[in-house]
């Protein structure tokens, strides 16, 4: 059995340990996205073997499902910049990017047009309602060549299939089921796609037999590593997620075994970290979603400081929780949590993306 952590991914998951920016990507400039006219919105629709929706809207929604569909919204336009750089990778053929029966391009222009369709259902849905609909922004990718592409797809797919769980059960919340069916087939969709980016990558289709959930604002945190600061074209405020400080994973490799693994958060802005700060002991926990047991929290040792960074090991209980898959960091003051909801409000910096492969 190999397995292998997305280095990239972890490495991506702290702004201070990004590379430097050489090319950044905005949206698709031929196809009339974010604002196709009719008769582009139908080549979308053909590129991508379907039809956006056209059920009815209900009269009105909870502000909570509004910012769900923004944070959605969000994550669609980085989806559609990531896919139509991969695409026009391919098909430039830069050097790293080979296809040689032209079968990734027909398979990533089909997704990216899905993609397309995800992002203006969206946001159609969210200017319906004279909401705020975030328009794209400039992104960066930290990878050069189509495998890794891939694996960076994998994860901010397995990401997003997580982020998803939180926003629908945030529409039953508010009462807004009107949106359950739609964002139930969006989720399986974008499981067909992961299912490929997997077994491209030499792993099984299947991930676990219940994805790993997530909380919105891990995700919006997640996100921000792709985007060129500063170049939304609205403030961040605008979407009301808090954005955690940044939690990096040290190991390169995380195999499908217990081990000890090394984290560093950055806790120079946190407000309830100040007091700890060049102290060697503290009452804190890394704690982890995995599939959809409850969040699993163990205590963190072996605390050095450099400034305002804090280094860590905690251990990684693989045997005991079979954490295949995705598994989701957070560094918190508080352990023993009821679900997942519960451990934003206890997180000091998150979040840092595990993923362990076994290969079949
Ligand atoms: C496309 O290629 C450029 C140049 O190598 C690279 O910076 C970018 O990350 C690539 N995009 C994707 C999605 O792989």
């Amino acid at each position: 059995m190999v397995s292998f952590l997305l280095t990239a991914m972890a490495l991506a998951s702290t702004a201070f340990a990004l590379p430097p920016v050489v090319r950044d990507f905005g949206p698709p400039t031929t196809d009339g996205f974010p604002n196709p006219n009719p008769q582009q919105l139908l080549a979308i629709e053909q590129r991508a073997d379907g039809m956006a929706p056209n059920g009815p809207l209900p009269s009105k929604v909870a502000s909570s499902t509004i910012t769900a569909l923004q944070l959605i919204a969000f994550n669609e336009n980085f989806e559609v910049a990531f896919f139509s750089s991969l695409l026009g990778n391919i098909t430039s053929k830069v050097p790293g990017y080979e296809d040689k029966d032209g079968s990734m391009a027909k398979i990533i222009d089909t997704i990216l047009a899905q993609e397309e369709l995800h992002a203006l259902g969206v946001i159609q849905v969210l200017q319906h309602y004279n909401q705020f609909a975030p328009m794209p922004c400039r992104y960066q990718f930290p990878v050069t060549n189509i495998d890794d592409a891939i694996q960076l797809a994998e994860t901010f797919t397995a990401v997003v299939l997580g982020t998803l769980q939180d926003a629908v059960q945030g529409f039953a919340k508010g009462g807004d089921d009107a949106f359950v069916r739609l964002f139930a087939s969006v989720i399986g969709q974008e499981g067909e796609q992961n299912g490929f980016y997997r077994f491209l990558g030499g792993a099984k289709p299947s991930e676990s037999p219940f994805l790993t959930t997530s909380v919105a604002s891990f995700a919006w945190t997640a996100l921000q590593q792709f985007v060129v600061p500063g170049s939304c074209p609205f403030d961040l405020n605008a979407i009301p997620i808090p954005l955690h400080a940044p939690l990096m994973l040290q190991n390169a490799k995380v195999e499908a075994k217990d081990q000890v693994l090394t984290f560093t958060a950055d806790l120079s802005n946190v407000q309830a970290a100040q007091a700890y700060v060049g102290k060697t002991t503290c009452q804190l926990f890394i704690t982890y979603f995995n599939g959809q047991l409850l969040p699993i929290s163990v205590p963190i040792s072996n605390i050095r400081w450099n400034g305002g960074l804090m280094t860590f090991d905690a251990p990684f209980p693989f045997t005991e929780n079979i954490m295949e898959g995705l598994s989701i960091a957070a560094l918190t003051s508080g352990n023993n949590f009821a679900g997942p909801d519960d451990v934003p409000a206890q997180t000091w910096a998150a979040p840092a993306l595990i993923q362990v492969v076994d290969k079949y």
